[in-house]
Order: structure tokens, then C-alpha cells, then sequence
């Protein structure tokens, strides 16, 4: 038995002839830090909405805790306990910080996008279930006095783990994280490095994260996968990542 909690293997898709994944193959151990890094357009994003069921890849597969689930429809794959947050931040302005973490804990209970949005049925005590697990999620996150706050004036940086809480308050099991400190300045992303640190840890969450600050990357992840032009080029522990000549080549020699 493999302790794999997702299998990746040979995936492939393209846009219009341009290859973004070719033959991508990895497996994440349930409970690793794992992350994935390369240069712009070297087709990090394409294999999170791949995995997320957003694009579906010309070849390969993508196997979760022993169950393929390429082909399968996104809510599907967040039911099956995969949660994401985005490259640009995707939250919903108009509502407070309680707003949208119960919004995702619901549309995660009730599985079909109408069942979701309809609150119907909903007894007091799941209400307050939910609402409980929001705010130890908020909590958790440095959020709790921010629960009644708007989403849309608050800084960027906040904005970020607001889309982070939310993707916990579904409860996965995966947590993939597509550049989760883009734009924060240093204190901003030592503070997200150690809560990221301690969601793996605590909660024992699989984490695959995409991110281009090196040194936040090789500061916390077990092993890191390496893309170039869609094809992966190295797969090891940071330190050896940081010493592989074709890495560096590729993308550390300017990252660095
Ligand atoms: N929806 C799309 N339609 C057409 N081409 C796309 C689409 N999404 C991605 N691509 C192309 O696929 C390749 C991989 O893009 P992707 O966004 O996955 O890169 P990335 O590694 O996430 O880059 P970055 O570090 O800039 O976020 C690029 O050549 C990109 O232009
Ligand atoms: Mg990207």
C-alpha cells in the first residue's frame, strides 16, 4: 500500500499547440509539505486547475486517496476534501469575514451548488456548529477580531488569509495554495509562512503550495517539485533543489 495521498501521473494538457504540462508525474505523502516552483508560465497554475477540476488535461491521471478524480466536476473534488485558494486574491468584498467563511463551510456541507445557495432544512445547532468552526478558524488565523469587518477595505495581506480561512473551513484534507504571500511585504509573509507551518503540522493538512519567494519555499517545504516549459525538470528535498544545475539554470539563477 502506497502512503500517497494524491498520485500524479503523466499529465499532460495544451493550449492552442503551446504545451503547458507535459508528462508531469508526482505523488505527495499524506501529512508532506510539498511545493512546486518554476518560472512564469512554466504551467504551475494549469496543474492546480487541473488537479481542482477546473481544466481537464488531454492525458494522464490524477489519483486522490486511491480514487481518480480527473474528469470529475470541482465541487466534487472540494467534497472529496481538496480546497485551493487563488493566485489573485478571489473573495467577495461586499460581504464581512463571518460572511464568507460560513458561505464556504455551507456550499462545502451542502454539495450541490443549488442545495448551497437554498438554506434550507439548516437546524439551529448546525448554525451554531458552523459558526463555532468559523470562528476557531478565524481564530487560528489571526482573524477573530476581524470577523464583523467588511472583506473588501481590508489590506491586501489580510485579504490573503481571509481566502485561506476559508478554504479550512472546509475541512480538507489537500490544501493546495497557488502563491499564497504574492505582494506581502516581509513581515506579512514570515507570518503567513508560520501559519501555513502550522496548519500542516496542528491540523495535519496535506499542503502542495505554489510560490515564488525562495527562501519561504525552501524554508518549509519536505520536498519541491521543479517545472520548466511544463515538464518537470528535478524533484527533491530543498537542499538539493537549491544545488541542481539544471534548476538553476532554469529558474534559481534568477530567483536567487
Ligand atoms: N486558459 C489558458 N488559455 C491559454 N493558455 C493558457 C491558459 N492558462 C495558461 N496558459 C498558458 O499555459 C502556460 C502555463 O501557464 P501557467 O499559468 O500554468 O503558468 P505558471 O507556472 O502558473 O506561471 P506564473 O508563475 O506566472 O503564475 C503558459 O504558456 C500560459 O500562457
Ligand atoms: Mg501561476
Amino acid at each position: 500500500m502506497s502512503p500517497a495521498l494524491i498520485e500524479v501521473e503523466d499529465l499532460t494538457l495544451s493550449f492552442a499547440g503551446v504545451r503547458a504540462l507535459d508528462g508531469v508525474t508526482f505523488s505527495i505523502d499524506e501529512g508532506e509539505f510539498f511545493a512546486v516552483i518554476g518560472p512564469n508560465g512554466a504551467g504551475k497554475s494549469t496543474l492546480f486547475n487541473c488537479v481542482s477540476g477546473i481544466y481537464r488535461p488531454g492525458a494522464g491521471s490524477i489519483r486522490f486517496d486511491g480514487r481518480e478524480i480527473l474528469g470529475s466536476a470541482p465541487h466534487r473534488i472540494a467534497k472529496a476534501g481538496i480546497a485551493r485558494t487563488f493566485q489573485n486574491v478571489d473573495v467577495f468584498p461586499a460581504m464581512t469575514v463571518r460572511e464568507c467563511l460560513l458561505l464556504a463551510r455551507h456550499q462545502h456541507l451542502r454539495s450541490g451548488p443549488v442545495a448551497s445557495m437554498i438554506r434550507w432544512g439548516r437546524s439551529a445547532r448546525e448554525e451554531r456548529a458552523a459558526l463555532r468552526q468559523v470562528t476557531e478558524v478565524a481564530e487560528r488565523l489571526g482573524l477573530g477580531d476581524l470577523l464583523g469587518h467588511q472583506v473588501g477595505p481590508l489590506p491586501h495581506g489580510v485579504q490573503k488569509r481571509v481566502e485561506l480561512a476559508r478554504s479550512l473551513c472546509m475541512e480538507p484534507r489537500l490544501l493546495l495554495l497557488d502563491e499564497p504571500v504574492a505582494g506581502m511585504n516581509h513581515e506579512e509573509t514570515a507570518r503567513m509562512a508560520a501559519t501555513l507551518s502550522e496548519v500542516n503540522t496542528d491540523l495535519g493538512i496535506t499542503m502542495l503550495l505554489v510560490e515564488h519567494d525562495m527562501s519561504m519555499v525552501m524554508g518549509i517545504s519536505d520536498r519541491v517539485c521543479v517545472l520548466d516549459f511544463g515538464r518537470r525538470i528535478a524533484l527533491d528535498t530543498p537542499a538539493n533543489v537549491v544545488r541542481d544545475e539544471a534548476v538553476i539554470d532554469a529558474y534559481l539563477g534568477g530567483a536567487l
